[in-house]
């Protein structure tokens, strides 16, 4: 009956193998290593590995055994769909499909599966015929935030900061890799020994990055940055405390009245996230032009121009470098603009367009703290072959920035922003900062969660007279340290 889809004459499918390559043995360390140190030792007991928990007995069974039936499973539907049809069956036409065929092949091998298997087995097949196969239930997870693939049987996920192994796995290098060529070939792009990685954006627009064997040693690597269709706005930030009200107050007016923004931290530390909800301040009336590598950026504002620069293609042909993006904005007559992430050649446009008009614009950089954010800047300008002599470099990035403003992933997952340094000039030969605000760290609890408050430093402002003229008169109590109760 379901004839639309099915191959005319398809091979029966094959019996159940019996010797499926079942999940790995968790990987158990000796029990000398498990033993707690003596009590003399200085040192704190190792943390459990994650691959040293040992699931539940049951739990693992029932997951091998459901592994094992939706392998057989994979190759009866791959035998029995048409899959020339398949791109016009519309999801529900597809799912009903896919049912029919998981019960006829159980049925005709006496496997019995309880409902909520049967719907996982189908929910399976589904994602492995449309989708992206075992990755689909992570990617619809919100509460994961990256998946970090090393190889086929290890997918590390990212949650509330913190990254755990997750218990999906691919079948094999093979499956994995084809997985990886479906999402690369759906954008034009292809990999393989002789171009081992790319980047490429899913079609929720989550940012991907794969790289395969041999560059990648032990199986494909794949990271995936999910895309929040909700981006976290200026309240729900200082809501998660990841700033205070007062920063908060501070941050609107310093981008209203148009310096020069440099959102600076690790990987991961929240830069983009910092600088898109920093967009939100900017005046509707204003022309924002912005420039990625991977649209990740979504602005409120009406007038919004987005670019997303592009790598060479197989012949190594056709890139549009940040660079030449920010050269043509430069003719596009910007307001503001906004790059997603400065890190080569761009930054002697980034800082001229900063210095000649088009003030109030942001970037972010990969650095640990505002001192070596300035660092990078002036190793940027080195590398990308300007012969200057490092004063004048300095005076160049003194006059251009504005502003750094530090994220930071901290050690218990968390994301805060622990600075809002102010550059003031030049003394010497040495730019001169003055931090505003920060999180002061007290301590750790029992639980390793961080201890600490934000507060500002007592300094007041470098700019509080263009804030003043510019309508935005912060109130002198926003620079009083805090001294928590
Ligand atoms: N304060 C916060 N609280 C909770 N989650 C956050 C916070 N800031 C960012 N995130 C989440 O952390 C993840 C990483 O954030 P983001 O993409 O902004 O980091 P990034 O520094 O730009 O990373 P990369 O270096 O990879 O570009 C995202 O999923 C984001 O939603
Ligand atoms: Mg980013």
């Amino acid at each position: 009956m379901f004839s639309r889809y099915k191959k005319s004459g398809a091979a029966q499918a094959k019996p159940v193998a019996k010797n499926a390559k079942a999940a790995p043995a968790p990987n158990v360390a000796p029990a000398a290593a498990q033993a707690a140190p003596k009590p003399t030792s200085l040192r704190r007991p190792l943390p459990t590995k994650p691959g040293q928990v040992a699931p539940m007995d049951k739990e693992r069974k029932r997951k091998e055994r459901l592994a094992e039936i939706k392998l057989d499973m994979h190759r009866a539907l791959l035998d029995n769909l048409n899959l020339g049809a398949l791109d016009t069956a519309t999801e529900a036409e597809l799912r009903a499909e896919i049912g029919e065929i998981t019960a006829e092949v159980l049925n005709e091998r006496s496997i019995v599966l309880n409902r909520e298997d049967r719907s996982t087995l189908t929910q399976e097949l589904y994602d492995e015929v449309r989708g992206l196969g075992p990755l689909e239930t992570l990617l619809k997870d919100d509460t994961v935030n990256d998946i970090l693939v090393n190889g086929p049987q290890q997918i590390f996920v990212e949650r509330d900061g913190k990254l755990e192994l997750s218990d999906v796995t691919f079948k094999d290098e093979k499956h994995l890799l084809r997985i990886i060529d479906k999402i690369v070939s759906a954008v034009g792009r292809r990999v393989d020994e002789s171009n081992p990685y790319v980047d490429a954006r899913l079609q929720d627009g989550s940012r991907f990055n794969a790289m395969v064997p041999p560059v990648a040693v032990d199986g494909s690597l794949v990271s995936i940055r999910k895309f929040k269709k909700d981006k976290l706005g200026i309240d729900d930030l200082v809501n998660f405390g990841a700033f205070s009200e007062e920063m908060a107050a501070y941050l609107q007016a310093a981008v209203a009245c148009r310096l020069n923004v440099i959102v600076s931290g690790g990987t991961g530390s929240g830069k983009t996230t910092t600088l898109n909800a920093l967009s939100s301040f900017i005046d509707n009336s204003e022309r924002i032009l912005t420039i990625e590598d991977t649209a990740e950026l979504q602005l409120q504002q009406i007038h919004v121009g987005r670019m997303e620069s592009r790598p060479p293609n197989v012949e190594g042909k056709g890139e549009v470098s940040p660079r030449d993006c920010l050269k043509n904005a430069l003719r596009m007559r910007p307001d503001r603009i906004i790059v997603g992430e400065t890190r080569g050649e761009e930054v002697i446009d980034m800082l001229q367009a900063m210095n000649t008009g088009h003030d109030g614009s942001m970037t972010t950089i990969h650095a640990n703290n505002p001192r070596d954010g300035i660092s990078r800047l002036e190793n940027m300008v080195a590398m990308a072959g300007i012969e200057m002599p490092l004063k004048a470099v300095r005076s160049q990035i003194a006059s251009a920035v504005n502003l750094i403003v530090q994220a930071s992933r901290l050690q218990d997952g968390s994301r805060r922003m622990t600075s809002i340094t102010e550059i003031t000039g030049m003394e010497g030969e040495v730019i001169s900062m003055q931090e505003v605000f920060r999180f002061q760290r007290v301590g750790l609890s029992p639980d390793n969660k961080i201890i600490g408050h934000f507060t500002a430093t007592g300094v007041r402002s470098h700019y509080s007279e263009r804030f003043r003229l510019w309508g935005y008169d912060l109130p002198a109590s926003i620079y009083e340290p805090v001294t928590p109760e």
